[in-house]
Order: structure tokens, then C-alpha cells, then sequence
């Protein structure tokens, strides 16, 4: 039987990528190999939620004062878990978790990332059967090696990310990451238990006609947002449209769909919330690294997401993300 030569597993990929650096200690490719360990263990159940009792409640509120479901506990602990027990991460910081999570042993306190994960966006979408994620980002220590990871670890601008990804948990379960050096897509093949490399080199194409918002919120909205929504609900052939609007409300599977097709994923501030519904450690700074290495942009409305300087683990920030010339056509708009 012939091998096949073109399938490359997401451990084959980081460590062909690692050897380009004769400096590299394949700690990176370890914590990404711990990423994708937990998210096997995910998608398994993501897969039987309706069978099994995980659905619903589990009666406790996260510390955003959201429900937490019980899957999200399940990929909280998974997650925090492999990371935990490998030997590649120093501390980690979760949208579950209060604060961040120093891992204080003698291996962990030689590594030299830390990782802050939200380990089920969209869980409000777990019990109706729609796609949901996992969302993550990893920073080299400024702190000392040898001793325990500090908060100024994890309270570094996006532009410091050394990569960032996600897990869809979909019609199929993709793991896809960025680094500085690109945007890399790996399906889960459940037939060897491996995700493979399907989606190579993801470029965000230059510009879409898809617009992600709830519009429920429009009429909360600064009115900038409000004209550029007008504008693409009035895009004519003539002006490059028609625009289609598709929002989900997991933002995992709307912003993973408008990379692949083209489009603008837009999360404003609202009167009721001015500084919107996404948090910037977890949701944001990654979204933004991935998105941008593709070549999109991605800001608050008034200034590049990677530079701003996080004050806080949970801190939320209104959020613009897409096509760069549908990203730019928002910024003109006054
Ligand atoms: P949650 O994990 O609580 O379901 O939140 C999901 C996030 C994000 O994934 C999504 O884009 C957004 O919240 C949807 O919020 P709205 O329902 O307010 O539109």
C-alpha cells in the first residue's frame, strides 16, 4: 500500500517549522502538541454533548457573571490540565478562572510561555448544536526563568504574542495557529486521531461581502458603527456588493468563516456595555495576531488591538476585525 507523503500531522508541521531555527528548543511545538491534546479530548465531547449528561447549567456563574456550562468546565479543566502536566508553559490565564494560574515546579518554572485561553467560546450555543471554540494565545516570559511566572507575563500587548489560535469544534473539529511566520489550518482526521495539515498558508482575502454583527444591538451603537451597517446592507453591484450579513454568535465560527471567505466581524462597545462584550486577553489579542498575519487588520474602532497595553486579565474591549479594505472602509466612515 503507497504511503501517502501529502499528509503532515500538526506534530510533523511544528517540528519541520522548528528546524529552521537552529536555536529552537521545541518548547513551542511541545505546548502546541498539549493544545492539541486537550482539544481531542474536547471535540470527543462536544461530539456526545446530547448523549451525556453535560448539557445545561452547571449552576455556577463564571467571573464575568456568565452562566457556566458544564462543558465548559470539562475544556477548562482539559485544557489547564495538559498545559499544567507538559513542560512548556510557566502559568496560564483562562476566562473560567478568576485570576491567572502560576504553575509553581521546578519544570514549569523554566518555561519559558505562558498561555491564556478561553476554553469554550460561545457556550451558550452548546445545547442547539451550533459550532463553538476554543480560543488561545501565548507570550514568552518577561520574567526571570528559574523562578515563577508573574502577571506582567500574561499583561503583555498583543504585538508580543508568539502565536495564536483556535479550535473550531464544527462539521469538522480544525485546529488552526499563527505564528509570525503564517496562518496554518489543521483538520482532525478522526480516523488516525491526528489533525492534519488541510488549510496551508491561510491568506484573509483582501476584501469580502460578508458583515458579522448582532443586530439586535443597533440601535445601542455609536452612530459610526450604525453608518458603516447602513452602508453594507446598501452595497449594490455596482459598489461591490450585495453584502450578506451571517452572525452565529460564537465568535470562533463567524470570524474563522469570514477568514476563509472575506468579510468584517464587528463586536462595538453599546451603550448598555462601552467597552462591548469581548475580552482582550482571551478573544481579541488573538483573533487580532491570527487575522493580521493572514494580512486583515483588526482594531477598538480607534486604535490596532495588538497595541494596546492590557491593565487587566478580564479586561474587555469593543472589537473590529476583517478584510483589510473592508476594515479600512469602516475607518473612513464618519
Ligand atoms: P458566550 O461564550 O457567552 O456564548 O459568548 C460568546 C461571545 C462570542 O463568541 C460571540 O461572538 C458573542 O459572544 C455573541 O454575543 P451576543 O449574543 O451579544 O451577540
Amino acid at each position: 500500500m503507497g504511503i501517502n507523503r501529502k499528509i503532515q500531522t500538526l506534530d510533523e508541521f511544528t517540528i519541520q517549522q522548528m528546524r529552521d531555527f537552529p536555536n529552537a528548543t521545541g518548547e513551542l511545538s511541545g505546548l502546541l502538541r498539549d493544545i492539541g491534546l486537550a482539544a481531542k479530548r474536547v471535540h470527543v465531547e462536544v461530539n456526545k454533548a446530547g448523549l451525556v449528561d453535560i448539557l445545561g447549567d452547571a449552576g455556577t456563574m463564571n467571573v464575568q457573571g456568565e452562566e457556566v456550562k458544564k462543558l465548559d468546565v470539562f475544556a477548562n479543566n482539559q485544557f489547564m490540565g495538559v498545559l499544567q502536566h507538559g513542560i512548556s508553559c510557566a502559568g496560564i490565564g483562562s476566562e473560567e478562572l478568576d485570576d491567572i494560574v502560576v504553575f509553581d515546579d521546578e519544570i514549569s518554572a523554566q518555561s519559558k510561555y505562558v498561555c491564556l485561553f478561553d476554553p469554550l467560546d460561545g457556550s451558550s450555543n452548546i445545547d442547539v448544536n451550533v459550532s463553538i471554540g476554543t480560543i488561545f494565545s501565548v507570550f514568552r516570559r518577561v520574567s526571570e526563568l528559574g523562578k515563577v511566572a508573574t502577571k506582567e507575563d500574561f499583561l503583555q500587548q498583543g504585538i508580543n504574542q508568539v502565536a495564536a489560535g483556535y479550535i473550531i469544534y464544527g462539521s469538522s473539529t480544525m485546529l488552526v495557529y499563527a505564528t509570525r511566520r503564517g496562518v496554518n489550518g489543521f483538520t482532525l482526521d478522526q480516523s488516525i486521531g491526528e489533525f492534519t495539515l488541510s488549510h496551508p498558508d491561510i491568506k484573509c482575502p483582501e476584501t469580502g461581502k460578508i458583515y458579522s454583527i448582532n443586530h439586535g444591538n443597533f440601535f445601542q451603537c455609536e452612530e459610526k458603527v450604525q453608518k458603516y451597517v447602513t452602508a453594507c446592507q446598501n452595497k449594490t453591484k455596482a459598489t461591490g456588493g450585495p453584502y450578506t450579513q451571517r452572525y452565529i454568535g460564537s465568535m470562533v465560527a463567524d470570524v474563522h468563516r469570514n477568514l476563509i471567505k472575506g468579510g468584517i466581524f464587528m463586536y462595538p462597545g453599546t451603550l448598555e456595555k462601552p467597552k462591548g462584550k469581548l475580552r482582550l486577553l482571551y478573544e481579541c489579542n488573538p483573533f487580532a495576531f491570527i487575522v493580521e498575519v493572514a494580512g486583515g487588520k483588526a482594531t477598538n474602532g480607534k486604535e490596532r488591538i495588538l497595541e494596546i497595553q492590557p491593565t487587566e486579565i478580564h479586561q474587555r474591549t469593543p472589537f473590529f476585525v476583517g478584510s483589510k479594505l473592508m476594515m479600512e472602509e469602516f475607518e473612513k466612515t464618519n
